[in-house]
């Protein structure tokens, strides 16, 4: 930050440099869910926007969905080496230790710098943060940052509420160091927090709060737990502040954003948030519809869905932002690079797999089971 004789010291920035997206090949749609659970696919459709999502297969953890994405994403960015792994993600492989030493290790990255970030589904943009933090005290020149979530480890399949918003997927980002002012360098961050209302968003079980207890944790405790309507105001309120500061700290208008790519929460809420910052609803990047909520993924795979289908075009102006459990906001803005023609921008299986035997099946039956040879 000193001055110099040749102006004042910039440091560099994150530009990004390589994209990709991978979800597993096992879809739930609607209908599954709906012959299981108390609900159907037009209310599905009407409260979210969902028609299907994708979830591992039992065995397939995180790190297999962030290896499948951080793999393309050096391959579209044609770089074999980074100097820092980070991976966003509520579901890590274990909870101890993080998962992207695994993920860089498995990439053949073993010596590199490897952290988790956990800001829920905001974790993508704290990512983008910290990777651009990285970068600009001259720590690394290039990081891979990844967004992978599998909730469909976490959500009780029996729980209506979050069974049909949740999927699993991986979504990736190459940055590299580079100039303030280049079509790619990401900037203007926004960032916030209110763990007043941490239990709005929460898995209860499984940490030190509830190891200190005596007693063994119910299974409600066990699972993730929403309180859909509060957060649906939450969520309303805190993302539209943030993008307006977010904006007025660049000094741009609304009108200055072609795509506004928001955390995939829920059809209703993107629609809300812009329709409240004025942004003709065109300009929202979606698609939820197809993956559901895939927490710090869903980010970067809109942007690798977007990219894929060439609805991002070189000098396009984004505006991104997410919230989630924490509570937790943030957004920035990024100016679309020109980016390497990439077989890998986004990889939806071409033929996948739809079996009525599908794993919220097996889970069901499992704790149906469970329950009455229990009672
Ligand atoms: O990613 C982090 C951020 N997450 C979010 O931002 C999610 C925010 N919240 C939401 O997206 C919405 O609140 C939900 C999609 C979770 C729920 O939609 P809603 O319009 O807020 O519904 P609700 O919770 O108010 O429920 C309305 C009714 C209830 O029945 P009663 O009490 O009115 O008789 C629910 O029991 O709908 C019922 N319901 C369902 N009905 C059919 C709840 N889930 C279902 C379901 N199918 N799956």
């Amino acid at each position: 930050m000193s001055p110099t004789a040749a102006g004042p010291y910039a440091p560099p920035a994150a530009v990004l440099c390589g994209l990709a997206g991978w979800v597993p090949s096992r879809v739930v749609t609607n209908e599954h869910l709906a012959r299981r659970l108390d609900t159907d696919d037009a209310w599905i459709r009407t409260r979210t926007g969902i028609r299907r999502r994708h979830v591992v297969d039992p065995g397939q953890s995180t790190s297999d969905l962030a290896v499948e994405a951080g793999r393309r994403a050096l391959a579209a960015a044609a770089t074999e080496r980074v100097d820092a792994v980070v991976v966003a993600t509520t579901t890590p492989d274990h909870n101890c230790p993080a998962t992207a030493p695994a993920v860089a290790a498995r990439l053949g990255l073993t010596g590199t710098a490897a952290f988790d970030i956990g800001a829920v589904c905001t974790g993508f943009v704290y990512g983008l943060a910290s990777a651009a933090g990285l970068i600009a005290a001259g720590v690394a020149e290039r990081v891979l940052l990844i967004g992978a979530d599998t909730y469909s480890t976490i959500v009780d399949p029996l729980d209506r509420a979050n069974a049909i918003i949740f999927g699993d997927g991986a979504g990736a980002v190459v940055l590299r160091a580079g100039h303030p002012d280049e079509p790619g360098a990401v900037g203007h961050f926004d960032l916030g927090s209110d763990g007043a209302h941490e239990d709005l968003i929460m898995v209860a079980a499984g940490g030190s709060r509830q190891r200190s207890r005596p007693g063994e944790p119910s299974r409600q405790d066990r699972h993730f737990a929403m309180r859909g309507k509060e957060v649906y105001r939450h969520a309303l309120t805190r993302m539209a502040e943030s993008a307006r500061a977010t904006l007025s700290r660049a000094g741009w208008k609304i009108d200055d954003v072609d795509h506004f790519v928001p955390h995939q929460a829920n059809l209703r809420i993107l629609h809300s948030v812009a329709d409240d910052l004025g942004l003709p609803r065109e300009r929202c990047v979606t698609h939820v519809e197809s993956v559901g909520n895939t927490g710090a993924a869903s980010i970067p795979l809109a942007l690798a869905d977007a990219a894929a289908r060439q609805a991002l075009r070189p000098g396009d102006r984004l505006l991104l932002t997410a919230f989630g459990g924490g509570l937790t906001w943030g957004s920035c803005l990024l100016t679309w690079p020109t980016l390497p023609a990439s077989a890998h921008l986004y990889e939806q299986p071409a033929h996948p797999q739809e079996q009525p035997t599908h794993l919220y099946d097996q889970w069901a039956l499992l704790y149906d089971q469970g329950e009455r040879t229990t009672s």
